[in-house]
């Protein structure tokens, strides 16, 4: 895979394809814009390079459909700011009045086409969509790590028509880091998995259970594990359906000789409410009518002794409800415990960033990736789509 900087971009038309699908408030405000700030060493390198450059991105699931709330405009003026320099929005991202716009760059100047998802083709990955927007440019550039996990137009399809293709910083430094701590690790090499659902990680799950040394469950998902093995997890949620799932991936690291952590204790409440009355209990005795809603401190201990002598971290999912501030404490604490470990730490997906963010700690890890279904599917052992369109 060549990088931008493999390229000769001098004075070039560059169509670079990032994610800033980032979230905003009930007011239209940008609420995080780590995904804006990410991709900014790549546009910095090609106007350093005189490049035109115009940018392309989704934002939300409009489903083909023009709907005010998914104009890119607000975030044309957050990369305004950023770069300090004036960034148009272009009234579609093809067409004739696109193309004019195109003809009418200068040198060094910044565009950003409107959203790709108005036009229900991106999502089809449809032939004659991705050829008008290759047509607009010379070279097409991929910094988009957080959609290389889907195969749409813009990601897959434009490449086969440019003569000349590379990934972005982002996008090289994103796979960069995961080769890193799953391709060829320093060991032991842990993974942390936590979160809702096992059914949504069990492939995940599977294929880390072939490469790490030791594993880490928590969040709502280890109660599927603990229901397996048999505890009576009261109202917490449980896949019943996996709990044969559960007991062979249990079977399959024994097997393997992967060490597995489970919670021992938890907190628990009588309803899934911030301010419901909460205790601490051990795994054995959740009460009948309650649920779990986070780690408890004996599961904090245990888990934070595993970590200790990792070389390498992956963790993707959190402990507990951590936007409830009285079940925090689980996810809070496994924050600061991979963060004050000397291991590479990698964090993914899952609203991992946030609890990270939350905590204060971002500075304190090797890598947090703007990825979160595209984490996964790397976390699963698969190729992305994006990343093999650039190859
Ligand atoms: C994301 O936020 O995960 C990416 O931007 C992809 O968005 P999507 O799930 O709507 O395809």
């Amino acid at each position: 895979m060549k990088n931008i900087r493999d390229l000769d971009i001098r004075n070039k038309k560059i169509l670079m394809r990032v994610d800033f699908n980032v979230p905003f408030d009930e007011l239209g405000n940008i609420t995080e814009d780590i995904r804006i700030r990410g991709v900014l060493p790549t546009i910095n390198h090609a106007l350093d390079e005189n490049a035109k450059i115009i940018i392309c991105s989704h934002l939300g699931r409009p489903n083909g459909e023009w709907k005010e709330e998914f104009s890119l405009a607000p975030v044309a003026k957050r990369l305004s700011r950023l770069i300090s320099k004036e960034v148009l929005l272009a009234p579609d991202c093809i067409g004739e009045d696109v193309k004019k716009f195109v003809d009418e760059m200068r040198p060094g100047s910044v565009i950003l086409l409107e959203n790709l998802r108005y036009h229900k083709e991106e999502q089809q990955n449809d032939e004659g969509f991705a050829r008008k927007l290759a047509e607009l440019a010379d070279i097409y550039i991929n910094d988009a790590f957080a959609v290389a996990h889907r195969a749409h137009a813009s990601v897959v399809g434009v490449p086969k028509f440019c003569d000349q293709i590379g990934a972005g910083f982002l996008l090289q430094k994103e796979m960069d880091y995961f080769y890193r701590a799953m391709g060829d690790p320093l060991r032991p090499l842990l993974a942390i998995v936590g979160g809702a659902k096992v059914s949504g990680k069990l492939k995940a799950l599977n294929n880390l259970l072939d490469r790490v040394d030791k594993m880490v469950i928590g969040g709502a998902m280890a109660n599927t594990f603990l229901k397996a093995m048999g505890y009576d997890m009261g109202l917490s949620k449980v896949e019943d359906d996996l709990l044969d799932t559960a007991l062979e991936l249990m079977k399959k690291a024994r097997k393997t000789g992967v060490k597995l952590y489970l919670p021992v204790d938890c907190v628990v409440a009588e309803k899934y409410d911030a301010r419901a009355e909460s205790k601490r209990t051990t795994v054995q005795e959740v009460p009948a009518k309650w649920m779990i809603m986070d780690i408890g401190p004996a599961t904090t201990l245990l888990f934070s002794e595993a970590l200790e002598s990792a070389r390498t971290i992956i963790w993707n999912g959190p402990m507990g409800v951590f936007e409830m501030e009285a079940f925090s404490k689980g996810t809070m604490a496994m924050v600061q415990n991979v963060a004050r470990s000397h291991a590479l730490t990698i964090v993914g997906g899952g609203d991992t960033d946030v609890a990270v963010h939350k905590a204060g700690e971002s500075n304190n890890f090797s890598y947090i990736s703007t990825g979160g279904g595209a984490f996964l599917m790397l976390m699963e052992g698969k190729e992305l789509p994006g990343v093999a369109a650039l190859s």
